[in-house]
């Protein structure tokens, strides 16, 4: 496993970060437990989870995993801002919840501190100034090591940088967003910033919930009956049949697929080794519910796209530049 700074900061994570959200879920104990296992073999020290995975039992199933391993190894990221109690301050970036929500990660995890603690979206109801001083207070009570954000528009994510510089407390250090072969919008605003402010970037979804992985093609109707994608048309997830049956996605996906054949690699691998191409990506994060599609998706890691089916992966998903500001700026660039 090759290794990267994360962000501007001192902290060395694998390139490829665990994804959890399905732990205690779609993948019962036993199965997480095997995963982590395999991908501490293999070199990884980077877990991403969340307060609300599975109502906390994503982290719990880590807590209880990292009581008979070496947790100064592992690099433990979470995530606080949804709802976790059912009453007003039971969520949002306010220092009651963070502080109420923070200790509750710390007991699941079985740890006295959090390696990246991420708020996990942007929140209009604290100001940011409270959020980000308990956040600080946080790192130097020694709870947390290091901040990040996830789900944040680029203006949010300028001024929490610019904010924390203001007032000296701790930046964030990363950003954790959406980016995958089908979803490249944040090329636009997000990534701009992250590359002149020097954040890592934390790609979730690189197989866009599972529209990446060859279960999709044109000429099909309708999601196979086991996939996430089916599910998520009932519950109105984002990567939804509803949200994805376009053109542009069979398009996308027709060259896609097409390159995965050429290249004699899994579609997966494929989508993920192009997000470990694009220079901006510290890491992708695999989500996987079995550990079947582990074991093909960290296979992602072992070889690298040849220029040409870089190119004509970029070319075939990049997304069309709308006419203003973003055309009008492009044309006068210089
Ligand atoms: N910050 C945030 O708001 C946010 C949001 C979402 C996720 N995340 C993080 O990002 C991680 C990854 O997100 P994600 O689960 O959406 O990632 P993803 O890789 O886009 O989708 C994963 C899903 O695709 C399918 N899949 C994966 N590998 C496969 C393979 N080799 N062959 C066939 N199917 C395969 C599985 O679904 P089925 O088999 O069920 O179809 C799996 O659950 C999460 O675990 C979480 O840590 C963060």
């Amino acid at each position: 496993m090759e290794y990267r700074n994360l962000g501007n900061s001192g902290l060395k994570v694998g390139r490829l970060c665990l994804g959890t959200m399905t732990f205690g879920w779609g993948t019962p104990e036993a199965e997480s437990r095997r995963l982590l296992d395999k991908f501490v073999d293999i070199g990884g020290n980077f877990i991403d989870t969340a307060d609300i995975y599975a109502d906390g039992e994503s982290e719990s199933i880590i807590g209880r995993w990292m009581k008979d391993r070496s947790r100064d190894k592992m690099v433990i990221a979470t995530k606080v801002r949804f709802e976790t109690d059912d009453h007003v301050n039971g969520a949002g970036l306010n220092r009651k919840h963070i502080l109420t929500a923070v200790e509750n990660s710390l007991r699941r995890l079985k740890t006295d501190h959090i390696d990246v603690y991420q708020v996990h979206c942007w929140d209009d109801g604290t100001p940011l100034e409270e959020t980000l001083a308990t956040l600080d207070r946080l790192v130097a009570s020694g709870k947390v090591r290091y901040i990040g954000a996830s789900n944040f528009l680029a203006w949010q994510l300028q001024k929490a940088v610019d904010l924390s510089g203001q007032l000296g407390v701790e930046k964030f250090i990363c950003l954790q967003a959406m980016y995958n072969l089908l979803d490249r919008l944040l090329e636009w605003e997000l990534i701009p910033v992250c590359e002149n402010e020097d954040l890592g970037l934390l790609c979730w979804s690189p197989l866009g919930g599972g529209w990446l992985t060859g279960k999709f093609h044109r000429g099909m109707s309708k999601p196979p009956k086991n996939s996430r994608v089916n599910e998520a048309e009932k519950e109105g997830w984002s990567e939804s049949w509803s949200n994805y049956n376009t053109e542009q996605t069979w398009q996308v996906l027709d060259t896609f697929l097409e390159i995965a054949r050429e290249a004699g690699r899994t579609p997966s691998q494929v989508a993920i080794n192009w997000l470990l191409n694009q220079s901006v990506v510290t890491c992708p994060i695999i989500g996987v519910r079995t550990f079947e599609q582990f074991e093909d998706n960290i296979k992602s890691i072992e070889w690298n796209l040849d220029q040409d089916h870089l190119d004509r992966l970029s070319s075939v998903s990049e997304p069309q530049t709308p006419r203003y500001p973003y055309g009008f700026i492009k044309r006068f660039k210089r």
